[in-house]
């Protein structure tokens, strides 16, 4: 494709995606518009302190409470938040999401070469699909999760601990705590305990979530006594099995 028919093709997809974003939100602003003041009753529970409160937050706030903080997003949620406006519909040419024949080709380029081109930008795919606040690790997880999709067999980088908000890393503290504790038991499968890195052995236990299993550990069940019988706290025995979780799903 030539420079200038890129650069055409650039701006028509401006174009779109102002028509796919900005006409709506600008609809619904407008109507907003038109209906708040019509019935503001001072007595009702959102026009409290507290839930005003709450609405003047400043937008950074709002945002770290649904993506987690700066670079801690998996590749299925940078593909939902950004990569998806234009890779579901295959807008401008895009690869579709999951369409195998549409991706065989450009996986078989290799893992390295999508990620240069899905950060640096590749014809009418911008660098980092606009996103410039995205890190290059967020970038290259959404890479896998969309070539998987699509039939290949990349490792998506995983999200370290620290950046995922806990204060306590299950890849550090959480490791030393597996080791010198849960490994008694966890890693040859004493008393049937679950074995680490057996993920049938887990599904069952994950299945109403990470959290709840990580609750019926802390009180103990069957031949598991509370927290394993670490003396620590709650939040570093969670580590730990974040740690036996994360390599076990
Ligand atoms: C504005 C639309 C748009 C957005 C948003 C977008 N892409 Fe793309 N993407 C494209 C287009 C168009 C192509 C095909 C470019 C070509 O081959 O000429 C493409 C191609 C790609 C490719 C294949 C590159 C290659 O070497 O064949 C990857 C990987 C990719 N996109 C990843 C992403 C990721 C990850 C995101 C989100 C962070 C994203 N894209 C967001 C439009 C978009
Ligand atoms: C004395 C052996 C033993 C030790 C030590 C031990 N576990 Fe366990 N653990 C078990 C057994 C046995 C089970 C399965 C119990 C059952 O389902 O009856 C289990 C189950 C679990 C489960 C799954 C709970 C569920 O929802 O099914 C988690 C999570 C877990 N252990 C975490 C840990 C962590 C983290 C440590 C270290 C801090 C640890 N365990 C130390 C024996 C042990």
């Amino acid at each position: 494709m030539g420079g200038s028919s890129a650069s055409a093709f650039k701006s028509a997809i401006g174009i779109i995606l102002t028509a796919l974003i900005g006409v709506p939100l600008f609809a619904y602003l407008a109507i907003k518009l038109a209906t708040s003041g019509m019935s503001t009753d001072v007595t009702s529970s959102t026009m409290t302190k507290e839930a005003v409160a709450a609405r003047l937050q400043p937008v950074a706030v709002v945002k770290i409470v649904d993506g987690g903080p700066p670079g801690s997003k998996s590749g299925k949620a940078v593909y939902e938040s950004v990569c998806m406006s234009c890779h579901d519909a295959g807008l401008a040419g895009a690869p579709k999401f999951a369409d195998a024949g549409a991706w065989a080709g450009r996986i078989g380029q290799g893992f390295e070469t999508l990620v240069k081109h899905a950060i640096g930008g590749f014809n009418a795919m911008p660098a980092k699909g606009g996103a410039a606040d995205l890190t290059d690790d967020e970038v290259k997880r959404a890479v896998a999760y969309m070539g998987n999709a699509a039939g290949a067999k990349f490792e998506e980088p995983k999200v370290a601990g620290a950046a995922a908000g806990g204060a306590i890393d299950p890849a550090v503290k959480g490791k030393e705590i597996y080791a010198s504790v849960c490994m008694a038991c966890h890693d040859s499968g004493v008393a049937g305990a679950p074995k680490f890195g057996d993920k049938a052995a887990w599904a069952p236990r994950l299945k109403d979530g990470v959290d709840s299993a990580i609750a019926i550990a802390v009180k103990g069940i069957g031949a598991m006594p509370a927290k394993g019988g670490y003396s620590g706290s709650d939040e570093e025995f969670k580590a730990a099995a974040l740690y036996l979780i994360n390599a076990s799903k």
